[in-house]
C-alpha cells in the first residue's frame, strides 16, 4: 500500500504529495475546528487571521463546520455559506490564505439535531432523521454561553430530504464562487448525515432508514448533488464510522464505513473522476477529544478499523484524531494514511508545521478559549516560535 516517492525513498510527514489536481508541499493538514468567532454567522478579520496564520506554501487547510443553511446551527457564531454577504466574507479569507500559497476546502456542515431552538432562525426545532433527541449525556452551547439539553428534533418527512441535499449542493457552489478550492462534506460526529448513517439514531421505516443501503443513501444524494454542482476532484467526505460522539452508535462500524467507501469507489468509477479525498476520524479522538483519559475500544481493534478502510477506499485517504508529531510521522511512514490532519495542536500552534518539522516544542492549547468569542484571546494569540523562520525562510528549503 505504501507509495514509493519519485526518487524511490518512502513517503514522510513533511514530502510532497499530489492530491488529484493539488500539489501538496507536505501532509499537515488543519483539520476542520468550529471556533465560534463568527458574529451573524458571517466571517470576519479574525478569521481572515487565524487562517492565514495557519497557511503555509503548498499546505492545506481545512475550514471550521460551515453552516449550509439557516437551519445548520449547532453552535454560535458559526460562519455560513448561504448567502451573498458570506460568500463575499469568505473571499478575503480564502484570497488571504492563497497569497500563502495555501489550499483551503470549505466544510459543509447541517447539525440536524445537534442544535436547539435559540439557534434556529425562526425558534422551531431542529430536523432530523429522527424524533428523538440526543441523551442528557451531551449539551448545546447556547449564544450566551450557558449550556442546555438537546431539544426533541423535528422528523424530516420522506419528501423533505432530498431538499437538504439540495442545500448542500447550493453551498458548494457558493463556496467555489467565494474562491474555496473545494468542499468538504461533513458526514461524521454526531450531525445531520451522521443521523442517517448510524443504526442508533435512524430508526425510520421509509427508504432512508433500515437496510444499510437505506442508510447511506441520504450521503449519496449529497455527494451526487455536490459532485454534479462542482466536479469531483473539488468534493471530499468525512465520517467517523466508529465514533460515538452525540451518540451516534451503530452495531457494525466496520460495515458501515466499508459500506460508504464502497459507494464512492462506484461514485468515483460511474463518473470517471476522483474525489478530492476521503476523510476518516479515527475512533480514540472521542476518548482523546472529549476527555483526554481513557480509551475508546482497543488500540488494535482501531486500528484495524482504519487500515481496512484506508485499504477499501480508492483515492487519498486523510486521518485525525489524537495525532502526535511521532504518531504521524508512522502513519505516513507506513502507508496507513497519506495525509494527517491536526486540530488542536494546530489551535495553539499557528504555524505547528514548521515546529513539527524542526521538532520544536509545542505551546499547549487551552481548551477553556475554544468556543469563546474574542477575536484574539485563544484565537489568534498563541505565540509563534521566536525568530519565526517561516517569515523569511521558505519550508521547502528547510
Ligand atoms: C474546538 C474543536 C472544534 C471542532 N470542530 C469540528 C468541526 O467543525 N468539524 C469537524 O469535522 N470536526 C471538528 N472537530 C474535530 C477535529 O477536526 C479533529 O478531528 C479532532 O480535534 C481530533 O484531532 P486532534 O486530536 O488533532 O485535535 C473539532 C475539534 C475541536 C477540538
Amino acid at each position: 500500500m505504501a507509495e514509493t516517492m519519485p526518487d524511490g525513498a518512502a513517503p514522510s510527514l513533511f514530502s510532497p504529495y499530489k492530491m488529484g489536481k493539488f500539489n501538496l508541499s507536505h501532509r499537515v493538514v488543519l483539520a476542520p475546528m468550529t471556533r465560534c468567532r463568527a458574529p451573524n454567522n458571517i466571517p470576519n478579520s479574525a478569521l481572515v487571521e487565524y487562517y492565514t496564520q495557519r497557511a503555509t506554501n503548498g499546505g492545506f487547510l481545512i475550514t471550521e463546520g460551515t453552516m449550509i443553511s439557516p437551519t445548520a446551527a449547532g453552535f454560535p457564531r458559526v460562519p455560513g455559506i448561504f448567502n451573498k454577504e458570506q460568500v463575499q466574507a469568505w473571499k478575503k479569507v480564502v484570497d488571504s490564505v492563497h497569497a500563502k500559497g495555501a489550499i483551503i476546502f470549505c466544510q459543509l456542515w447541517h447539525v440536524g439535531r445537534a442544535s436547539h431552538q435559540a439557534l434556529q432562525p425562526s425558534g422551531t426545532a431542529p430536523v432530523s432523521s429522527t424524533d428523538k433527541p440526543i441523551s442528557k449525556r451531551w449539551r448545546v452551547l447556547m449564544p450566551d454561553g450557558s449550556y442546555a439539553i438537546y431539544p426533541k428534533p423535528r422528523k424530516l418527512d420522506t419528501y423533505g430530504v432530498p431538499e437538504l441535499a439540495e442545500h448542500y449542493r447550493l453551498a458548494a457552489i457558493n463556496a467555489i464562487e467565494a474562491g474555496f478550492d473545494g468542499v468538504e462534506i461533513h458526514g461524521a460526529h454526531g450531525y445531520l448525515i451522521d443521523q442517517f448513517l448510524k443504526d442508533g439514531i435512524n430508526e425510520r421505516t421509509d427508504e432512508y432508514g433500515g437496510s444499510l443501503h437505506n442508510r447511506c443513501k441520504f450521503i449519496m444524494q449529497v455527494v451526487q448533488a455536490v459532485v454534479s454542482a462542482v466536479g469531483a476532484e473539488r468534493v471530499s467526505v468525512r465520517i467517523s464510522p466508529a465514533i460515538d460522539h452525540l451518540d451516534a452508535m451503530d452495531t457494525d462500524p466496520l460495515k458501515l464505513g466499508l459500506a460508504v467507501i464502497e459507494r464512492l469507489n462506484k461514485l468515483q468509477t460511474d463518473c470517471g473522476s476522483k474525489l478530492a479525498y476521503l476523510h476518516v476520524t479515527q475512533p480514540r479522538y472521542t476518548a482523546y477529544g472529549q476527555t483526554e483519559s481513557g480509551s475508546h475500544g482497543s488500540p488494535d481493534e482501531e486500528a484495524l478499523f482504519m487500515r481496512t478502510w484506508r485499504r477499501a477506499y480508492q483515492g487519498t485517504f486523510i486521518c485525525s484524531g489524537g495525532f502526535t508529531r511521532q504518531l504521524g510521522i508512522e502513519a505516513v511512514a507506513d502507508g496507513d494514511t497519506d495525509l494527517v490532519a491536526y486540530g488542536r495542536l494546530f489551535i495553539s500552534n499557528p504555524d505547528l508545521v514548521l515546529r513539527l518539522k524542526l521538532n520544536a516544542p509545542l505551546n499547549k492549547y487551552k481548551r477553556a478559549t475554544f468556543y469563546t468569542s474574542d477575536p484574539v484571546v485563544g484565537y489568534t494569540d498563541y505565540p509563534f516560535l521566536e525568530n519565526d523562520t517561516e517569515k523569511t525562510v521558505p519550508l521547502s528549503r528547510l
